[in-house]
């Protein structure tokens, strides 16, 4: 478990590296010298940054498409590694279109259900052979409810469903392994509609990442003002839940606008 106490010389595997959010939480991980193992799609893309950490860092191809191949990397880091105090899965895929064609959802189904079972089950093993560990998953807060980009929000539905499988396991098998289920807000949505309130820098979205994986928490809100949200999204009735829309406040203004002059 990646305690306060247990911070230094820990080893953390950050599954899905390349992100913006993954390399914050990589800095941060680094500055309290834990020891990191990155995969990423184009390892390469990322040795400058490794070499920028002030840790013992090295970097590895992830074929997340290919369960086989994710799941002998996992246990070949792991024989190399001698103990593994936290595996981190930031790895997701998302897009939008109102045709819904198969292709985007089959490719979403790929990485946020399939690759994301291979990543979870492997490292659920290896921390059970290894007698404790963390197990912390960056998700969203769209797995609450259904949402336009359907694959996308039942994704993440079966997400926050297979973490808490893995805890009940670690539970019934007393084993000191924690899973941690870190519901992002709906950062792209806060983009999008330009909402300064909602939007938080990486570095801040990171640090409490951190934080919730260091307090050992089973699940965390980040950033934190989006607990609310979801209190109210669950709670909401469908026939108001389905009038949110994705256009910015000026689209929905042009719109009322060519309304009344018709
Ligand atoms: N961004 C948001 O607003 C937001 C909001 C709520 C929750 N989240 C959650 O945060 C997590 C990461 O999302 P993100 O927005 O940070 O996405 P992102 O920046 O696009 O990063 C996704 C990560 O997944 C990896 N990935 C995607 N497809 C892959 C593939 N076929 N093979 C290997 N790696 C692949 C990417 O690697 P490459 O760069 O190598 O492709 C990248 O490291 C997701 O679980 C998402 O649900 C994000």
């Amino acid at each position: 478990m990646l305690s306060k106490t247990s911070m230094t010389q820990a080893t953390a595997i950050i599954v899905g590296a390349s992100s913006l959010l993954s390399r914050e939480i990589a800095k941060q991980l680094a500055d309290q010298d834990v020891e990191l193992v990155l995969l990423a799609q184009d390892p390469e893309s990322l040795t400058d940054f490794a070499a920028s950490l002030a840790t013992k860092v090295t970097v590895h191809g992830l074929q997340i498409d290919q369960p086989q191949t994710i799941i002998s990397t996992l246990e070949s880091l792991w024989q190399q590694l001698q103990a593994v105090h936290l595996v981190v899965v930031n790895t997701g895929l998302n897009s939008y279109d109102p045709s819904l064609p198969w292709q985007p959802e089959a490719d979403i189904i790929t990485v946020n259900v399939q690759g994301f079972s291979a990543v979870c089950n492997t490292a659920f093993r290896l921390f059970t052979e290894q007698g404790y560990g963390q197990l912390a998953a960056v998700n969203s807060i769209a797995g609450l409810r259904g949402g336009p980009s359907v694959a996308y929000h039942a994704s993440k539905a079966y997400a926050s469903n297979y973490l808490e499988g893995l805890s009940m396991h670690a539970q019934r098998l007393k084993l000191p392994i924690t899973i941690t289920d870190l519901q992002l807000g709906l950062l792209d949505k806060a983009a999008m509609q330009q909402s300064r309130l909602w939007l938080s820098p990486p570095d801040v979205v990171a640090r409490q990442v951190v934080k919730a994986m260091q307090s050992a928490k089973r699940k965390a809100y980040i950033t934190k003002r989006w607990r609310l949200v979801a209190w109210l999204t669950v709670l909401l009735p469908e026939f108001i839940y389905n009038t949110r829309h994705w256009r910015t406040k000026e689209q929905r203004k042009a719109e009322k606008a060519a309304k009344k002059a018709k």
